[in-house]
């Protein structure tokens, strides 16, 4: 695991509101899943659309542009027009604080 970076505080991710913050020069896409704060790329894999825009229900985060639809626990496609997945962050709740391991889980196809 890389050096954690804190991101925000728990007290301002409102539980089912996405909340992109920046790692680096790395748009992240956070959301209170019921107490569990999960992260993906905030850049959708089929044109480049902020996620965080976009609508969550439960564990899944749909693009404002197309609908895809991504798992926000695992980043793979639920729905189609998208076909790759979502890099993913691994997140620690400490303190009231949020610590993100900046080390994607993968690559994404279209940003670095
Ligand atoms: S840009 Fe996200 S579904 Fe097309």
């Amino acid at each position: 695991m890389s050096e954690a970076v804190d991101v925000a505080a728990l007290a301002d991710l409102p539980p089912g509101e996405p909340v992109l913050v920046r790692v680096g020069e790395t748009p992240v896409c956070l959301v209170n899943v019921d107490g569990d704060v999960l992260a993906v790329h905030d850049i959708c894999t089929h044109a480049l659309e902020s996620l965080s825009g976009g609508w969550v229900e439960g564990d899944t985060i749909e693009c404002p542009r197309h609908g895809a639809q991504f798992s926000l626990r695992t980043g793979e496609v639920l729905t189609p027009p998208a076909t790759v997945a979502l890099p993913t962050y691994g997140v620690e709740v400490r303190d009231g604080r949020v610590l993100l391991d900046p080390t994607p889980s993968r690559e994404h196809p279209l940003t670095r």
